[in-house]
């Protein structure tokens, strides 16, 4: 994955560019665009995503000439492309001829063409308009020196309930089952009357008089996985018979819940994501933060791609804040300092009309005299004089882990509550991490830990034996570990484990609870004990009916349903100790700060700056300091050294990569707003 992406960087530095459409302009524009992308530092653009009825307007027919064009004036101003094949929005002869290529919703509406990524990914029709499509734009520029990369398709997501894909699901779990007494057994249908005696009455989850079967419902996301997969496989190998060399991918969303992104990864070439942070979320910063952490998991710790964001605002929002070019390059140098070596946008050039003509854009309606243009190309300059960043590790020791069929499950109906949502609780932990310096990577529960001192589990609800047989070993050998609420209840069919709760992981935690309790609005309070005395928590939404067996108290409900019963607690397994937080602590006063620092604390991994709102990261030797607020902040640089790698915790002096000032280690350091700093240690 990370190879994929040095084959680009190693050529290009830092990746700077972003979805281009010149299908919506005249060449005229076209040669002003390439005009000012080179001023602006621009390398890499995206062409073709949407281009398909411009390229192919009546079926077999086609219009390449345009495309020969921009590639040509795109190569002859070192401008690189990455080639989109152009099957995320097929074009109305398509919906037109093969009204079955059109995706059904769960309730049998059929959606119509006049927008975008309208198709069943089960239907024939598309799928050999799709595959010829590719070939005849794979075919025609395999060989163009401007393509560098090619990007299959546009977001995967799309899902259809239509009888094709009930008939592709019943060939997805013939292949995992084998036989119909298995399937029923996996999807227990003796409940509610729903054994099925004929593979033919299989069907997807669709709209049903009351709650529909929850195992049924997680293996057709597995399966819509799974199927969007195969498109872009098929996609990928269509290319792949024109070009052996050049990297395939396609752009993640981060922390979207339609595809399992584990699942897909082998398969990307390049770990491409997406990310338009609110810029009214006073946690943007945070959880812009652990979008990263995820891209950054899934290529295994090193170098990914960011290949959309939004040069201001997005308009898809019911309230569009804007970003000033400020703000903007603290999240773009963000995503450097977490590992992205690229930084693209959604898009080159402001649409003026279609649906997103208020989408803002590296070059806006309004022209290249524009603040946010102005700051598009001063960012463009600072890119390549950071360059040196390009494929340096992220200093991180923590992992958080998370996983999509934990988040399927733990979204379903009929729970012990709603409102205990894995994502908001995931972020919950993360901003924690991130108000005490602390970066971490977002990993899957099967995925190597050796490598961490500290491994947070915030909202594992499905966990199987094998992962929990992984977690009990990395514990045993002297690794720490945050055990969250409401996990490792259910098996990955979401049936819930028998005997006391977490059954496959009790041992390691020293705890076990026999009932889900939530907690009535207004929480429980807690009292702590051991290294947590003097603190206070609250217990919201959702806590357990636990005892110890053998762990260490540090919280006990005071009121409620659950007064006088474990909340918080540590166990000593093997080498290692394990930690227990069996209810929702992430609440105003909840105590969840408390328990992850002292967990942190037992871990050995130390907190960074700690100013607030400003975050440090370290890549490689070098210290990234972000302001993310709009006032002033002074960074204390000992405390941001004492949480940096080995190699420069030392470090007499630090240089600014852009400045050249150099800073005493033992100095503080001014930060503007939304300021950042690019330091790199020096031994001297
Ligand atoms: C993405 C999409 C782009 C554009 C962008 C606007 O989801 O891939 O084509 O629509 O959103 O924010
Ligand atoms: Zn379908």
């Amino acid at each position: 994955m990370t190879a994929g992406l040095a084959r680009l960087t190693d050529e290009l530095g830092i990746l700077y560019g972003g979805d281009y459409n010149p299908e919506q302009w005249e060449p005229a524009v076209w040669r002003e665009d390439v005009a000012l992308m080179r001023e602006a530092g621009v390398n890499l653009v995206t062409v073709g995503v949407f281009s398909w009825s411009h390229i192919e307007p009546r079926p077999g027919e086609y219009r390449f000439a345009w495309l020969d064009d921009v590639l040509d004036l795109l190569h002859d101003a070192g401008i690189a492309v990455d080639l989109a094949t152009p099957v995320a929005s097929p074009p109305p002869w398509l919906g037109h001829r093969h009204p079955g290529s059109l995706p059904t919703t769960a309730d049998g509406t059929v959606l119509s063409y006049g927008s975008r990524n309208q198709f069943c990914p089960s239907s024939p029709a598309y799928r050999e308009a799709a595959v010829a499509i590719a070939e005849r734009v794979a075919a025609r520029y395999a060989g163009h020196p401007a393509v560098r990369m090619w990007h299959a398709g546009n977001e995967y997501g799309q899902f259809c309930w239509c009888d094709r894909c009930a008939e592709r699901f019943r060939d997805w779990l013939r292949a995992r089952y084998g036989t119909l007494d298995a399937l029923n057994a996996a999807w227990a249908t003796t409940v509610w009357s729903q054994e099925y005696g004929d593979w033919a009455e299989i069907l997807p989850p669709r709209v049903a008089p009351y709650h529909r079967n929850p195992s049924q419902e997680l293996d057709f996301r597995r399966f819509g996985s799974d199927l969007l997969l195969d498109l872009y496989r098929e996609q990928k190998a269509v290319v792949r018979r024109h070009d052996q060399g050049r990297p395939v991918t396609t752009n993640l969303m981060g922390f979207f819940g339609g595809i399992d992104p584990h699942d897909w990864r082998a398969d990307l070439d390049v770990i491409a994501d997406d990310a338009y942070p609110d810029p009214a979320s006073p946690d943007a910063p945070a959880d812009a933060a652990l979008v990263n952490h995820l891209a950054r998991g899934l290529a295994g710790g090193g170098s990914w791609l960011r290949m959309e964001q939004a040069a201001s605002a997005v308009s898809w929002r019911e309230h569009n804040l804007t970003k000033s070019p400020a703000r903007l390059r603290t999240e773009v140098l963000q995503a450097l300092a977490h590992g992205g070596d690229g930084a693209l946008f959604f898009q080159w050039r402001q649409a003026r009309s279609g649906p997103e003509r208020f989408h803002s854009a590296m070059l806006p309606v309004a022209g290249a005299d524009t603040a946010v243009h102005a700051g598009v190309r001063a960012l463009g300059a600072e890119l390549r004089a950071l360059r040196g960043l390009v494929g340096e590790r992220v200093h991180r020791r923590v992992a958080l882990l998370w996983d999509w069929p934990s988040w399927w499950a733990a979204t379903q109906v009929a729970l012990p509550t709603a409102r205990l949502d894995p994502l908001a609780t995931l972020q919950a932990w993360h901003r924690e991490l991130w108000r005490l310096g602390v970066v971490a990577d977002v990993v899957a529960p099967g995925d190597p830990l050796q490598a961490y001192d500290l491994v947070l589990a915030p909202a594992l609800t499905v966990l199987e034996r094998p992962a929990a047989d992984r977690l009990d070993a990395y514990v045993a050998g002297g690794g720490h570990l945050v055990w969250g609420p409401f996990g490792g209840v259910a098996d990955g069919l979401a049936h819930l484990h028998a005997g006391r709760s977490p059954a496959p992981l009790r041992h390691v935690l020293g705890v076990s609870a026999e009932e889900w309790v939530p907690l009535p609005d207004g929480g429980s309070a807690v009292s702590w004990a051991g290294p947590l005395t003097g603190h206070h928590g609250t217990a919201t939404t959702l806590g357990e009916r636990a005892r110890t067996d053998g762990a260490e108290v540090l919280a006990t409900y005071d009121d409620g349903p659950l007064a006088g019963s474990v909340a918080v607690a540590r166990h000593a397994h093997g080498a290692g100790r394990a930690w227990y937080v069996g209810a929702d602590l992430s609440g105003p006063g909840g105590g969840l700060e408390a328990v992850l620092r002292a967990a942190l604390d037992d871990a050995g991994v130390a907190l960074g700056g700690q100013v607030p709102g400003v975050e440090t990261v370290w890549r490689g030797g070098t210290l990234v300091a972000l302001n993310h607020t709009d006032r002033p902040a002074t960074l204390v640089l000992a405390a941001a050294l004492a949480a940096g790698p080995d190699g420069v915790r030392a470090a007499a002096a630090l240089t600014d990569v852009l400045t050249d000032a150099r800073h005493d280690a033992s100095a503080t350091l001014p930060l503007a707003p939304y300021d950042v700093v690019v330091l790199t240690g020096r031994m001297t």
